[in-house]
């Protein structure tokens, strides 16, 4: 029987999490346990940290331990092919025997390419994109320590690439691989501490994502949904705190746990189009992910809107609004309101033309030919080709509302163009059938497109 006539995810698959240490001095384990573990040598793998001291306590840390070291620390943001595959050879003319990523989701994800490398004798890691690709469960070890309040990468099965050299360059995906969970995920909240202000925020508007994403996609994992939701009223919490006071423990530590539980969640739950958007943006222009999110959450949340209202009504709720006596579909909107509020509070940009530079980032440099440096602002070709990046990207089929090609173009275009605020009647929030009159732009190709009124 062809179940997938009838039900979206007629099976749905609980990805398994690994051990973790949370809480200040965690990261001090990390050496200990890979000993513990009977690693005699392992690669650090990370951007370098630099000015934070971080790189060199963990070293100490581990020879301490008895277990050598060496290191890669050339992780770019949106990481690599490249990186993976230097990883990989960093590890295994070193003579490796593990792999501790230090830094946020960049460093993990390459780290997780890298070991699915090693156990495919060093095949390219772009040919293992997908669900559950892996042709063996056989990974190296992999301590992850995480210094950043958004990835979740150290707790999840997934890792993000981007791909530069095959044919489908420039291509960021997504992998879901149950041979891809870490050996040990360490999160301390010490360790963000060292974070700027803005890297909170960007990081923090992640896991916002990740948290409502898996709360209102149609995978629906009812072993899930109640984290997302935690999660969500957790960086309502937290995140305008640490973000203008990363000093402050109680919030650090209470965002360090809304992402961590907001991957969880999303592990088994999946994500839908913000990460989509998200991937596809990354891929022509080299823009913090997390940035691209805060963007992106009010636009994306106002598109799926209309599909799940009272699951936006919860969302409302735990963002802190009133919305006793709405109905649902007034509740949803002050899930939009709330986040928007919370977006400006915490420095996110209007839309993607008016992202200033940035430290640690090539925003708008592109990594491959053809691209020069400034603001992302794209022509009709662009935005075609970005919109059909979102229609391909695994995460689509889980968001709550089908994706039109059209509909991925308005979504785009407005986080590129316009303001941030809720919009109520135009645009792609009547999109519904691939046409957006109000727009203009497209309506005389959209129009030709349709069916006559016979
Ligand atoms: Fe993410």
């Amino acid at each position: 029987m062809d179940t997938s006539r009838i039900f979206e995810f007629p099976v749905k698959e609980f990805f398994k999490q690994p051990r973790s240490l949370l809480g200040a001095g965690a990261y001090e384990n990390a050496g200990p346990e890979a000993a513990e573990m009977g690693l005699r040598h392992v690669l650090f793998v990370t951007s370098g940290l630099r000015g934070t001291g971080i790189i060199d306590e963990c070293k100490t840390n581990f020879e301490n331990a008895g277990v050598s070291v060496s290191i890669y620390d050339k992780v770019e943001t949106n990481p690599k092919d490249y990186n993976v595959m230097d990883s990989y050879k960093a590890f295994a003319e070193a003579g490796c025997d593990g792999f501790v990523s230090i830094g946020g989701g960049s460093s993990h994800d390459t780290t997780k390419g890298a070991r699915v490398v090693a156990a495919h004798d060093g095949r390219n890691v772009n040919e293992f994109q997908g669900l559950n690709a892996s042709e063996t469960l056989e990974n190296p070890a992999h301590i992850a320590i995480n210094t950043t309040v958004g990835t979740g990468s150290e707790t999840t099965p997934a890792y993000v690439i981007t791909d530069t050299t095959s044919d489908k360059a420039p291509h960021k995906w997504v992998a879901f691989d149950r041979a891809s969970t870490t050996t040990l995920a360490i999160n301390d909240p010490v360790l963000c501490m060292t974070q700027p202000p803005e890297y909170v925020a960007y990081t923090g508007f992640d896991t916002l994502a990740h948290g409502s994403e898996a709360y209102v996609g149609r995978v629906q994992h009812l072993s899930c949904t109640p984290q997302a939701l935690s999660a969500v009223r957790m960086v309502q919490e937290h995140l305008r705190e640490a973000t203008y006071n990363p000093n402050n423990f109680k919030a650090m530590e209470g965002m360090v746990w809304a992402q961590y539980i907001a991957a969880q969640a999303f592990s088994s739950a999946l994500l839908g189009i913000l990460h989509s958007l998200s991937h596809a943006v990354c891929a022509y222009y080299d823009i913090h992910h997390g940035l691209n999110n805060g963007i992106g959450i009010s636009r994306v949340w106002t598109y799926n809107q209309p599909a799940a209202p009272e699951r936006f009504a919860d969302i409302a709720v735990a963002m802190g609004e009133d919305t006793r006596g709405l109905t649902p579909i007034q509740a949803s909107d002050k899930a939009i309101d709330a986040v928007i509020r919370l977006a400006k509070d915490c420095g996110i940009p209007e839309n993607w033309s008016q992202v200033p530079e940035y430290p640690k980032t090539r925003m708008g440099q592109g990594y491959y030919e053809g691209k020069t440096s400034g603001p992302i602002q794209s022509d009709d070709a662009e935005l075609q080709a970005m919109a059909e990046h979102m229609m391909e990207d695994l995460c689509t089929p889980g968001n709550p509302r089908d994706l039109t090609l059209d509909g991925a173009k308005e979504v785009l275009r407005d986080c590129m163009y316009d303001p941030m605020v809720r919009k109520t009647d135009n645009g792609y929030r009547q999109n519904i059938w691939g046409v957006a009159p109000e727009m203009g732009r497209q309506t005389e190709q959209a129009s030709a497109q349709r069916p006559g009124p016979e």
